[in-house]
């Protein structure tokens, strides 16, 4: 990037001045919120967003690769343009994140795809402005994919797209290594924000934002910590971040069985301000698979977290991710995960038909279930959650959730911190957009009806 800077500096005016933007955004919640970083750098080109990508001079694919389908429908999305581009080539379309990231991508980008005006990936995506810069100048391709983060995405201010619910990063990258896994390879190492820093950021989106949810974004945010200079649990920085003064909870995404330890059970316990919801992926319900997956724990241990879970937090809710089809998974690994949905009855499951990743170690592994074999599995699985969920429902007769008290065509709504909707009749409010105890009182029709304790 040294010639950006030293090009930047023969640029008299910005051309991007009054232009208009818009951003597809794909994949996770790191995404989103990377995106609405983009949107801050973005702004600082004086350009403004627009919902509708035919008016847009800018068009932005932040892409994703975790499975698939995900690189086939950014990749068709982005072919799609062409002949936009064609018609108008003054418009600008830029490819970044994870999908250029990879090393051995399933599309050669560079080759098929040279009517896309900028491709970066995840490393050097802050660096947007300064890539349109050049571009501005040059009019040529920009094809640029570094190893490791110059600095990191921090420095950009976020134009969220929420005004409820406010994304915040405390951890970058992965060191786990799961074998079925991309991230590691597009995300790089684990890298934790400084807490003051993650601290100054959520006082101010609560206190000076009004935002009532802090959902604060990592890979594995269990590992929070371990690489600061002086190491701070990721137990530690929920209580700090507690400390906070404000009507606001804190969530967490994503979480891992191996560091999932007891003293973050016991933080989610005892502080009002962290929400009773937990996304705690098991990918298997099968020891032997979950061994091949490298996920370092097993059933019995993961099992023993929703025990204890379950134990002090009575109304936690729980979410998982599960993949089906995993090379070697056999009918009977696959109905132990049949078995531990039974057991667990998670409020939500996220299930995913397994994606080969090329550079990944499961990639070659022997025995890769056929994709039609995939498919039974899974829609065995989502059919059972299905009834589970439906089943589920009775547990809130009678029990008082903490909620967020909102106010949704003209009626009150309480939002327990897993997310569901209890109407509250006939309550006259003041205002909205507090926490509140609310009791459920019906169930009619899978819908909750209670009144505010
Ligand atoms: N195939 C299918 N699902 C995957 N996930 C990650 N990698 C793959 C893959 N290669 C799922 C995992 C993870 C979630 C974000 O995506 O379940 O928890
Ligand atoms: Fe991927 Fe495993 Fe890291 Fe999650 S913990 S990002 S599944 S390697």
């Amino acid at each position: 990037m040294k010639s950006v800077q030293k090009e930047n500096s023969q640029i008299v005016s910005n051309s991007y001045q009054g232009k208009k933007y818009h951003i597809v955004t794909y994949g996770c919640q790191m995404n989103v919120h990377e995106s609405e970083k983009l949107r801050g750098i973005l702004s600082v080109l004086n350009m403004s967003e627009t919902e509708d990508i035919d008016k847009a001079d800018v068009i932005v694919f932040n892409t994703c690769c975790i499975r698939e389908g995900a690189e086939d429908r950014a990749y068709n999305n982005v072919i799609a343009l062409k002949p936009i581009k064609e018609q108008d080539p003054s418009k600008v379309i830029v490819m970044c994140g994870c999908m250029p990231q990879q090393k051995k991508g399933k599309y050669n980008l560079k080759e098929k795809l040279p009517f896309v005006d900028i491709i970066i990936g995840t490393h050097n995506m802050n660096m947007l402005d300064q890539y349109l810069l050049k571009h501005a100048i040059t009019g040529e391709q920009i094809y640029d994919i570094i190893e490791k983060p110059v600095t990191g995405m921090d420095n950009a201010k976020a134009i969220r797209d929420d005004h409820l619910n406010a994304y915040v990063n405390i951890i970058y990258g992965c060191n786990k290594f799961c074998t079925y896994c991309i991230v590691p390879y597009v995300r790089g190492r684990e890298s934790s924000r400084l807490p003051q820093d993650i601290y100054l950021e959520v006082r101010d989106l609560v206190q000076n934002q009004g935002y009532k949810y802090i959902t604060l974004l990592g890979q594995n945010v269990n590992s929070y910590g371990k690489d600061l200079k002086y190491p701070m649990s990721f137990a530690e920085l929920l209580k700090y971040l507690c400390t906070i003064e404000g009507d606001f909870k804190i969530k967490f995404m994503t979480s891992h069985p191996m560091d999932f330890t007891d003293d973050i059970i016991k933080v989610m316990k005892t502080e009002y301000k962290v929400a009773k919801t937990l996304h705690l992926p098991v990918q298997s319900g099968s020891s032997r698979i979950l061994a091949k997956m490298n996920r370092h724990y097993n059933v019995k241990h993961y099992m023993g977290i929703i025990k204890r879970i379950k134990r002090a937090i009575p109304n936690i809710s729980l979410s998982t991710d599960i993949i089906v089809g995993f090379p070697g998974e056999t009918v009977r690994d696959f109905e132990m995960t049949l078995k531990l949905l039974k057991k667990v009855k998670f409020d939500q499951v996220f299930a995913f038909m397994y994606s080969k990743r090329t550079g990944t170690p499961a990639a070659t592994f022997e025995n890769q279930i056929d994709e039609k074999e995939k498919n039974v599995r899974l829609n065995k699985l989502l059919r059972l959650q299905k009834m589970i969920q439906k089943e589920q429902i009775k547990k809130y007769f009678n029990k008082t959730y903490d909620c967020l008290i909102r106010h949704i065509n003209g009626v009150a709504v309480g939002i327990t911190d897993g997310g569901k909707e209890i109407y509250i009749p006939g309550y006259k409010y003041v205002n909205q957009n507090y926490f509140a105890p609310v009791k459920v009182e019906n169930i009619r029709n899978h819908k909750l009806s209670g009144v505010i304790k």
